[in-house]
Formats: C-alpha cells, structure tokens, sequence
C-alpha cells in the first residue's frame, strides 16, 4: 500500500477529516501553485523577493564576511526564482561555494540542472533529490565545508505552529555550531491581506484545494464527486493560523478502494495550515533550538522576513 493511499485513508478516518497539504503538490498542484505565486493576492513570494532582489548585496556580504569557502544547501530549492539572486552575486565574488538545491520532486532536480549552468556557468552546482534532512547528510558527506541552510517561501508555516520548534531542532541536530541557516516567515499582518491571499478572486487557490481530492481521484482510484466540494480559507488574527478547509455541499459517500467513507452536507475536510509569525515568536524558535538569531531581512512593508540564526 502507498504512503499516500494509508496517509489519506487515515485522515478521512479521523473523527475531524482531514488530507495532508504535502499531497497537493504533483504535476497539477505544482502548475496551479505556480499561478497562486503570480497571482495579485498571494504577496508572499514576491515579498521574499524583493528581500532578495534589493538586499542581495548586504545578504552575500553575511556569508562572505564570514566564511573562506562553504556549502549553500537549499531544503525545498523549487525553480530557485529568489536564490538565484544570491547566486549570482556570490559568483560575480568569485567566492568559493557549492550549491546544493534540495527536492523531493526529480523532474524540480532535472530543471536546475538545466536551467543554472547557462545562467551561471562558474556556480559549483550538485543537486540532491529526496527527503531534506537524508539530503542534508548526503550534502555532508560530499564535503565538511561550513553549511548554509536555506528554507524559504514560509514553507516553515505549512508545519503545525507546535511542530515547528522540533523541526528547527532536528535541522540543528544536522549541523555543527558555526554553521547558518536562513529561514523565510510570512510574518501576522492585517487579517484582510492574510485571507484575500487563500481566496484569490481569479479562484487559484480554490483549485489548488480541489486538486487534492482530483489526485486521489487520478493515483488512488477515489470517486470524489469535486462539484460537491467548496473551499474555505479561515484565518485568526489571535493565533495566526491561516486555514483551509474543503466543505461539503450535501450528503455524500466517498470510495476509495475498498473503504467507504460518508459526509454530511456541511461538513469539512481540513486540507492546510499555513501559519504567520511574530518576529518574537521566530526569536523564541531560533533560541529554543540551539541557533543565535544573526540578522533580520525584511521587505519594505514589513510583512516577510529572513532569518539568519547560527548554530550555537
Ligand atoms: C508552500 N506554502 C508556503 C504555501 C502557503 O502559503 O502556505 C502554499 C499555499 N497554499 C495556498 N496558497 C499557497
């Protein structure tokens, strides 16, 4: 059986359905998420960067006031649309660093293979396909340079808010002390813009959602009926939890192999979170989990910012 097939089994099990946000992201989600990122609404992404596009001088010169020669090791590196500006100027340093782009997605590894080399001859590139912290060990082993862990786009957020100081100190338990990470939070802002940003009016978002119950419908043989679906973006400005929820519009069943699975009309699938911070509250994670906050990147309206901690 497939982890997807036991994960989605489980959660429609749940006395409070729920689908994991890391299946939304196959070939379709993958597009669709594309469009989210481009869209008027979702300012995340092009928050970040404008931190990169802006700051890229005063961003190069932490690591290179720092360090002779290091590693960059990008956990969730994408199409690498906001460290190429960092890679960029580090080259045109001549500075002596390899970057190794970390994803789950072989096809994410194959397209900066691609893509990078003409851009950027002189970058010493390795790309690492699969899970971010067996990646980062592989990274290791290729070379004991200095680490410089990025981990950007506030995917931080798509962790439940009492999950994400253990993922911080997982990731230290990977690196040794001097070594540095850059991490990217969507930071708590007016409500309005928060919610407008996971209910874009062109409806990217809402497709984005809808194509979770598509792909089990495509990979697992589900016959979710997607028509009697709708979705629902909630966000508490108290807790900072944005969240998104897939409501169904009328009584229905739901098969998927041999399980059968029943909603009542109204009743909801919760489908994503994606926190917002304080800059307090990043602060708090960096010195619970073994890091020394460094420096603090923001864009100008103040609603993203970038980390730099060190490993203490
Ligand atoms: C990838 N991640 C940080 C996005 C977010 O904002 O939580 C995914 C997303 N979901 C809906 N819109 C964008």
């Amino acid at each position: 059986m497939s982890q997807f097939l036991v994960d989605v089994l489980k959660g429609l099990s749940a006395p409070e359905k729920y689908l994991e946000s890391k299946y939304f992201y196959d070939a379709a989600g993958d597009a669709i998420f594309q469009q989210i990122m481009d869209c008027p609404e979702y300012y995340p992404t092009k928050c970040e960067l404008e931190i990169f596009s802006n700051q890229t001088q005063e961003l190069a010169s932490v690591f290179t006031n720092r360090f002779q020669s290091f590693d960059i090791v990008e956990l969730g590196a994408g199409d690498a649309t906001k460290s190429i500006y960092l890679l960029k100027e580090l080259v045109d340093r001549e500075t002596n660093f390899t970057y190794y782009p970390v994803d789950i997605s072989t096809n994410v590894i194959d397209q900066l293979h691609k893509k990078l080399p003409p851009q950027l001859p002189a970058l010493k590139l390795k790309g690492l396909n699969g899970e971010y912290f067996e990646m980062l060990e592989e990274a290791k082993q290729q070379s004991n340079n200095i680490k410089v862990v990025l981990f950007l786009g506030s995917n931080i957020g798509n962790i439940p808010l009492n999950k994400a100081e253990d993922f911080f100190r997982q990731l230290r338990s990977h690196l040794q002390p001097g070594d540095l990470v850059l991490i990217g939070f969507d930071l708590k802002k007016n409500p309005l813009v928060i919610l407008a940003a996971y209910n874009d009016k062109a409806g990217y978002t809402r497709d984005f959602n809808l194509n979770l119950l598509k792909r089990i419908n495509k990979d697992l043989g589900g016959d979710f009926a997607v028509e009697n679906f709708k979705h629902y973006p909630t966000y508490d400005p108290h807790t900072g939890t944005c969240k998104s929820y897939l409501v169904s519009t009328t009584k229905q069943q739901v098969h998927i192999e041999q399980s059968t699975f029943y909603l009542e009309e109204g009743e909801t699938i919760h489908t994503e979170i994606s926190q917002k911070f304080s800059v307090e509250q990043t602060n708090t994670f960096a010195l619970n989990s073994g890091f020394e906050p460094l420096h603090h990147f923001f864009d100008s309206k103040k609603w993203f910012l970038d980390a730099i901690w060190r490993c203490v």
